[in-house]
């Protein structure tokens, strides 16, 4: 994205707020040592982080797991609207620094193995920035097997009409449900930002008790 995108996307005053959010998690790396991703993208730089914390707010849920939290920031906009969250990520570096970033909120080390233990009393499943990492049929073989408490999945889809910037896999919904997804559309919220849409899907054992 060029320099006149962003300051068009955020504003002056948005673009001083990145820019200075970003120095200070550079900072911060020097310390903690964790991927170079975490510092280029804070909240101030990337407003579709507060669409994704109020699309989850709308669900009143009893509670929110995030895999792959990164320093926590989904976390950090929950906290603000009285969710309830555990972020879990598989890079140790990361949560270090959330920890240190956002004092009191419950990051570990993680992933999906370990979400009957963080998400007993949660029923929202969040993965976000990382699925298009994944393929289709891996993603939704994933998402399938977690505890049967989570009513919902939140998940961000990179559109098809995205530029080509480093996305591995697109995914769609209906790709995933051919794949076997359990768990159909509620909402998609379109747009997000320029590259991605966010899909708000609902576990369908949750209407079917009997695929418990
Ligand atoms: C691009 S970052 C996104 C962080 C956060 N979701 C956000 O949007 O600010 C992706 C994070 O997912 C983590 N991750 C990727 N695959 C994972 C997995 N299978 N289990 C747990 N964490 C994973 C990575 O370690 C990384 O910190």
């Amino acid at each position: 994205m060029s320099l006149q995108d962003k300051l068009d996307e955020l504003g002056w005053l948005g673009f001083l707020r990145c820019s200075f959010s970003r120095l200070k998690l550079r900072a911060l790396r020097l310390v903690f040592r964790f991927d170079p991703w975490h510092a280029d993208a804070p909240c101030a730089c990337r407003p579709y982080k507060q669409i994704v914390a109020d699309s989850i707010g709308q669900l009143v849920p009893r509670g929110v797991v995030e895999i792959g939290c990164g320093l926590g920031d989904i976390g950090h906009l929950l906290r603000e609207r009285d969710v309830a969250y555990i972020g879990l990520d598989a890079e140790a570096a990361v949560i270090a620094a959330g920890r240190y970033l956002r004092r009191g909120l419950d990051l570990r080390q993680g992933s999906f193995e370990h979400l009957g233990d963080a998400g007993a009393d949660a029923n929202v499943l969040l993965l976000l920035n990382w699925p298009h990492g994944l393929a289709s049929s891996e993603l939704a073989t994933l998402a399938n097997g977690v505890p049967a408490g989570f009513d919902y999945l939140v998940v961000d889809l990179i559109r098809q009409d995205a530029p080509a910037l480093g996305f591995t896999h697109r995914h769609t919904v209906t790709q995933l449900r051919q794949d076997g997804l359990q768990a159909s559309l509620l909402t998609l919220v379109e747009r997000i930002d320029p590259v991605r849409d966010l899909a708000i899907l609902k576990y369908e054992r949750a209407l079917h008790p009997s695929l418990r």
